[in-house]
């Protein structure tokens, strides 16, 4: 009997490893580690440990697919309550990943790390389910504690890393960094400045605020200050940029799927640089009653996200809609970074509604005294039910 286990090299994932074999009777192991833009290193390190503790291993580049559903995402400005769906978004990416290679080693399970009360685990079921594979989550079934998970690995020759651990759970990927658990899960406790990684401190962010220029073409983002770069090259070096400025933290309470409310760290100063510029060109572009109706399709975009129901049809129904309001979202924005902050302080594109020879306080453009025939109807049924009111009373 073969398992296919979803492997991040952390160790919930890696004590997956002997309990498979011992707990659920399994005779190989499989490890697969998606690179969704993780760090580097947190993809080495897997792929190390793979290839020692399991029976075989796989490494999969997904980071070109996942690239290409976050450029969706910018087109959607993909919110949920005010967190930017990194980790929602690559589940079932990473979950298709893994069928691909349980299909091909055919296997007959397949095995993740998720708990019984998060999202994670609906993510990436809905996708395993839908291909008919049998489900196992150690960590779900058998309500493990990390002091015995320690001691399981020392008696199955696992090394424990030495390096203090944090009693957080973070997930990382190119788009956004989450951090949950330990005292941050006290929504009153203030959290300490050792959980960031990709920000500074706005405090200690640069004196001096810096100007990015972002370019769109149809929605999608294809330079910064000019220069013409891929999704992957541009992504990072944003968050590099944006971070400095320390940009990009969201500290919010969120509500789970399952019903409840998590308190919820974030990093993204990308995303945040990104969806900024992508709204404001879109307020240039659009009209009035497209931003108010795509308001609305945006939410139910990114609530399909979160829930990790990417494969029901309203999602193929939505983007249609969303791609057709994109075909205009072209040309730039510039965005000052200044100390935690991303405010849009420029933006031109060929396509803009504006029209300055009509708004303009200095040029003549309509004549004015039309507004005078149009006050005369504006609020008609408000101006009687009042006159009505006031008589009665
Ligand atoms: N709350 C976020 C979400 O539901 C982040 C989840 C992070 N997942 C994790 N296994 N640490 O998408």
């Amino acid at each position: 009997m073969k398992v296919v286990l979803s492997y991040s090299g952390g160790l919930d994932t890696t004590v997956c490893i002997p309990l498979l074999k011992e707990k659920y009777g399994f005779d190989e192991v499989i490890t697969v580690t998606v690179d969704i833009g993780q760090p580097r290193e947190d993809v080495e390190v897997a792929e190390e440990k793979g290839n020692r503790y399991a029976d075989k291993h796989y490494t999969i580049d997904a980071r070109e697919e996942y690239v290409k559903a976050l450029f969706q995402l910018i087109k959607a400005n993909g919110d949920y309550e005010g967190y930017v769906l990194g980790t929602a978004l690559a589940r079932p990416i990473i979950a298709e990943k893994i069928v691909e290679v349980a299909k091909k080693e055919n296997a007959n399970a397949i095995a993740h790390g998720c708990t019984g009360k998060g999202n994670d685990q609906l993510r990436f079921e809905n996708v395993f389910h839908q291909y008919g594979f049998k489900v196992i989550a150690p960590m779900r079934e058998l309500n493990l504690t990390r002091e015995w998970e320690i001691e399981y690995a020392k008696k199955h020759g696992i090394d424990v890393p030495v390096t203090k651990e944090k009693p957080y759970s973070i997930d990382e990927n190119l788009w956004s960094r989450s951090v949950e658990g330990g005292k941050l899960e006290d929504p009153s406790y203030i959290p300490p400045e050792e959980i960031y990684e990709w920000t500074t401190s706005p405090e200690k962010a640069p004196e001096k605020p810096e100007i990015v220029e972002i370019g769109f073409e149809k929605g999608v983002p294809i330079s910064i200050n000019g220069e013409k770069m891929n999704g992957l090259e541009l992504i990072e070096k944003l968050n590099e940029i944006a971070g400095k400025h320390g940009v990009g933290r969201t500290d919010m309470v969120e509500d789970r799927v399952l019903g409840f409310k998590a308190r919820e760290n974030y990093e993204h100063p990308a995303a945040t640089v990104l969806i900024t510029a992508h709204r404001d060109l879109e307020k240039l572009v659009l009209s009035r009653r497209e931003i108010k109706f795509k308001a609305i399709v945006e939410q139910e975009w990114a609530e399909l996200v979160y829930y990790g129901l990417t494969n029901d049809p309203l999602f193929d129904d939505l983007n249609a809609f969303i791609d057709s309001t994109q075909e205009r979202v072209s040309g730039w924005v510039k965005v000052k970074l200044f100390k935690g902050n991303a405010m849009p302080v420029a933006r031109y594109s060929p396509y803009s509604l504006y029209r300055e020879d009509l708004v303009s306080f200095d040029k003549k453009g309509i004549d004015q005294r039309y507004a005078e025939g149009y006050s005369v109807f504006h609020g008609l049924q408000g101006r009687i039910y009042r006159t009505m009111i006031n008589r009665e009373s």
